[in-house]
């Protein structure tokens, strides 16, 4: 298995805690960085032992608080291109992980920080979390996928606001533009986190897996593609044994076993 020099990886009851360990800067992502979040999303794809992940930062003072300024400042425009195109693809694979991740969100997510918990499936802040795309205030913008995830997420109106302004936003009022999923004291996030990740690793692996394709590619296709793709993998679902597993389960008034097939 590969070693990480900036993450931390740890297993217990299927959960993965994937961390973000530079806390000195913040858990800025520099490359190396970045390029450990996706061998660590590779060997979390094919490990059996693992059905979800909870994605935060170490310490109690930021998530990520964006992509490291220290070495962007040193860019061209040829290594630019190169730099936004390797976050968007490690984030895209995070985006259509069929194992469901959580943004455990512990403080700063900034720019590349909020970008990466926009591309979780689901965000849970602490309390003392704050979310913001500063870019324009360092004359870039945001390019690990913000300026198309956020709009989703929030709309666009909001999404502008935040990326013009590069204005920071708190936990209460990232829940209420539905950025963030629920805020919770900081004791309670973890808990909180593996709480709601386990809800979700007793559904049906593959339905649940199934589920993050079609609501993330469904609202990047038009609806009849998107609708023609739901069905299709609906169909797909009538010939696995976890749906006979699932159904029975109801019928027979007991909890559900499944297995990935
Ligand atoms: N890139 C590189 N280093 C970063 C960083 C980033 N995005 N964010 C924080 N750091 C580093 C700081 O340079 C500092 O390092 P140093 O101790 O070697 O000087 C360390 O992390 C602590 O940060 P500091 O700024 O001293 O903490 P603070 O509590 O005063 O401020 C923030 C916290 C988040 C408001 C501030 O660090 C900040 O604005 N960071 C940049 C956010 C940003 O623009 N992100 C988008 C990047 S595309």
């Amino acid at each position: 298995m590969p070693e990480y020099s900036n993450l931390t990886l740890e297993v217990q009851d299927r959960i993965a805690v994937l961390s973000v360990n530079r806390p000195d800067k913040l858990n800025a992502l520099n490359e190396q960085t970045i390029r450990e979040l996706g061998q660590a999303f590779e060997e979390i794809a094919g490990r059996d032992d693992v059905g979800g992940v909870i994605l935060t930062g170490v310490g109690e003072k930021a998530f990520v608080a964006g992509a490291d300024i220290a070495e962007l400042s040193k860019m061209g425009p040829v290594d630019g291109i190169e730099v936004s195109r390797l976050g968007q693809q490690v984030f895209r694979r995070i985006e259509l992980s069929r194992k469901p991740v959580i943004a455990a969100v512990n403080g700063f997510a900034l720019g590349g920080g909020c970008e990466l918990a926009l591309a979780c499936h689901l965000r849970i802040a602490s309390e003392n979390a704050q979310f913001g795309l500063p870019e324009v205030k360092l004359g870039i913008i945001p390019g690990y996928g913000g300026t198309l995830r956020l709009p989703r997420i929030v709309g666009k109106g909001r999404a502008l606001e935040l990326m013009l302004t590069a204005q920071f936003i708190k936990a209460d009022e990232a829940y209420r533009i539905g950025l963030a999923n629920r805020v919770v004291p900081q004791a309670e996030l973890m808990d909180t986190a593996r709480k709601t990740l386990s809800t979700i690793l007793a559904n049906g692996p593959i339905a649940v897996g199934l589920a993050i394709e079609c609501a993330t590619r469904g609202m990047e296709m038009s609806v009849d593609d998107g609708l023609a793709l739901e069905s299709n993998l609906f169909g797909l679902l009538a010939a696995t044994s976890d749906m006979r597993e699932g159904m029975q389960a109801f019928l027979e008034k007991r909890k559900a076993e499944f297995t990935g097939r």
